[in-house]
């Protein structure tokens, strides 16, 4: 019987022709193909340009939020919130640039520590709370959150104005959100006013995960009016 070649699974033992990433190349990517040869500048900025296009496409459909069902009083959230004592301008720990269209609120008592003290049981972990409140017109540009890996942001507002991340654009009530990858939020509508639930050591997949098995153990819905606070 003839043997069969089994061409298929052998591997390709041609050394990688790095001629084939030249502009002058007719098989290269048409965006390398620069008729001023000795434009390099023009050659590696499309490339780079590329190589970032290649990152995003990775990124989409990575999730990067979900929204939770947490039945809370917003009303009553929403007056601690408006509550002026306590409130200070953003800094921003990177740059030290001080935002006074972005506020922020540490010191939290009455209704939102007994939501953050709730979070911290449902969670196993810590959790550190923040009320901001952002001017109407002012962008938080685009950043990955410090200090934090994830959190549970809860829009006291009318939630029209989205978080947007590189990729995709979400609107949300009360979400988990994976503050890590790179976001912004305009306040294009109104004020904003948020409270916000950092977890310093669980990141997103295992804050989502906690959050699920203890609705599944208490036997509560996730997405729907499960948890009363
Ligand atoms: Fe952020």
């Amino acid at each position: 019987m003839a043997s069969i070649k089994r061409h298929w699974s052998q591997p390709d033992s041609k050394p990688f022709d790095k001629n084939l990433l030249t502009p002058n190349n007719p098989r290269a990517h048409p965006d390398l193909r620069v008729k001023d040869r000795s434009n390099l500048q023009e050659i590696r900025s499309r490339v780079r340009a590329l190589r970032d296009e290649l990152e995003i496409m990775k990124k989409r459909g990575k999730m990067c939020i979900e929204e939770i069902g947490y039945d809370f009083d917003k009303e009553r959230l929403l007056d601690e919130a408006l509550l002026p004592d306590g409130y200070g301008p953003f800094v921003d720990p990177k740059n030290g640039k001080v935002s006074k269209d972005w506020l922020i609120k540490r010191e939290v008592d009455n209704y939102a520590k007994t939501i953050t003290e709730d979070f911290a049981t449902i969670l196993e972990t810590k959790v550190k709370p923040r009320f901001y409140i952002q001017t109407m017109g002012f962008t938080v540009p685009w950043h990955q959150d410090r200090g934090t890996q994830s959190a549970i942001n809860f829009v006291l507002t009318t939630s029209r104005d989205p978080i947007e991340f590189r990729h995709r654009v979400y609107r949300y009530r009360t979400a988990i959100i994976d503050v890590q990858q790179e976001h912004q939020v305009t306040a294009t509508t109104e004020d904003r006013v948020l409270f916000k639930l950092s977890l310093p050591d669980m990141d997103f997949d295992t804050a989502r995960r906690k959050f699920y098995k203890y609705c599944l153990d208490n036997d509560v819905s996730p997405s729907g009016k499960g948890i009363h606070v």
